[in-house]
């Protein structure tokens, strides 16, 4: 079997993380006891761009126990948990090319060693093995019947393929599931981008001015969290509707150009780039802390960054570079501008993954059922897995709602009863 990952001897600790993250994962726990019996990957070759956490490591087994020959490659260079790496392979027998802190080179390396796996199907978290495979790997895109991808930014890129006219097999918006964005993105990345600021750095929240940039699912989780333990959130924004939620939900809304003087710690969530420049760093205060938990590390101008610093101070802390500015202004960066929540802390808790990946789990079923069927565009996620998934949820949490009595049904078929 042939893997690339930082150091075997890790796997006993992280056999034990993969099977704690399992223990908040009854939704992917039960889709992998009826992929077990029913096989329904058998024989496929399986190829995922994801990061490579304890979360990620069940939805390797979930496609593995249904019968699918399961390689991991890492979706960014500094989210690999290298002890799940290498369980992964020692325990699991599934091949993963990654290694926390990998060069670009090495990062590409992995992803070309996932595609010489020659899969059928792939999983992306930002679109780079679906890249790779339209841009250099044009023979190996022949064969897959479909890719899921799991985040927004991904989804944006894959989008803009397909109205260029330039994809070549059909892929699946996971993200936009409301099983996925409506959780994941909002109190998955809401909670744990707190969690990496707070690692990295033994920030206090309260009282602090915490300025968020981007009110979409993410902003939005972020903003309700730091609220919830005291900062004074500001919020800023492109688009009106968002910044007029933002309004209504609360938070104080200007311009990254007034937001800058004001703010103590600044966190990028848009998948937008240079949302914080040269001219913002020059307003901030001494000692502002920056971090970015969008997808990649360009909504932070790191280039100009280091070009207006007088002096750079790496690794001040652990996952903290100290920018000094002029004569003696202070300004850190977090994790290198990438994913904060990964990077400094665990990713998501495996609890909102468990919806996630269940769904994807549940989308490589059903794109396998239709292969060769299915058209060459972005597709979303079919009503009836976003359906299954919460209510296998809402069963694990032991909730139960109401049903639809057939007076109510036929009332809501009707336009006939009014007033
Ligand atoms: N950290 C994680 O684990 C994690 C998890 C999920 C998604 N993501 C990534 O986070 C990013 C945001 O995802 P989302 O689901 O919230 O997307 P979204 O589209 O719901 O929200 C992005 C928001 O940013 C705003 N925006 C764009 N450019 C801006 C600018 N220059 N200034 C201020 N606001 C701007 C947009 O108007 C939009 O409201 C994406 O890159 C996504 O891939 C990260």
């Amino acid at each position: 079997m042939k893997y690339d990952v930082a150091d075997l001897a890790l796997a006993s600790e992280g056999k034990r993380r993969i099977l704690w993250a399992d223990n908040d994962m009854p939704v992917l726990a039960a889709i992998r006891a009826r992929f077990a019996r029913s096989k329904p990957l058998k024989g496929k070759n399986v190829s995922a761009c994801l990061h490579i956490t304890a979360e990620t490591a069940n939805l390797a087994r979930t496609l593995q126990a249904g019968g699918a020959n399961v390689v991991l490659c890492a979706s960014n260079p500094l989210s690999t948990q290298d002890d799940v790496a290498a369980s992964l392979v020692k325990d699991f027998r599934i091949p993963v090319f990654a290694i926390r802190g990998e060069n670009r080179p090495t990062y590409y390396k992995h992803i070309n060693a996932a595609i010489d796996h020659q899969p059928v199907i792939t999983f992306d978290d930002g679109a780079d093995l679906v890249n790779e495979l339209h841009m250099k790997r044009k023979k190996d895109a022949g064969r897959v019947i479909a890719s899921m991808e799991e985040t927004t930014t991904g989804v944006i890129r894959l989008r803009a393929m397909d109205q260029e006219g330039r994809l070549k097999f059909p892929v699946i918006a996971v993200n936009d599931a409301k099983s996925k964005h409506l959780f994941d993105n909002r109190y998955g990345t809401g909670q744990s981008t707190v969690d990496g600021i707070i690692r990295a750095t033994d920030f206090l929240v309260a009282g602090t001015k915490v300025v968020v940039a981007g009110y979409g699912w993410c902003g939005r989780g972020f903003a309700m969290r730091v609220r919830g333990m005291g900062a004074i959130v500001i919020v800023t924004e492109i688009d009106p509707i968002k910044a007029l939620e933002a309004a209504m939900d609360g938070f104080q809304v200007m311009p990254m150009a007034q937001a800058a003087a004001a703010g103590d710690l600044f966190v990028t969530l848009t998948g937008n780039k240079h949302v914080i420049r040269p001219e913002h760093v020059r307003r901030m205060k001494d000692r502002a802390v920056i971090a970015n938990s969008g997808h990649f590390n360009v909504e932070i101008d790191i280039p100009g960054l280091t070009k207006m610093s007088s002096k750079i101070h790496r690794g001040v802390r652990k996952n903290v570079d100290e920018y000094v500015i002029g004569r003696n202004k202070r300004i850190y960066l977090l994790a290198e501008g990438r994913l904060i929540n990964l990077a400094a802390a665990e990713g998501h808790p495996a609890s909102v993954m468990d919806m996630s990946f269940a769904t994807q789990a549940l989308q490589a079923e059903w794109v396998c059922k239709r292969a060769g069927r299915l058209e060459v565009k972005v597709h979303d996620v079919p009503l009836e897995i976003e359906e299954q998934v919460c209510r296998l949820k809402l069963k694990a949490m032991r909730i139960a709602i109401d049903k639809l009595t057939p007076d109510q049904i036929a009332y809501l078929a009707t336009s006939g009863e009014g007033t």
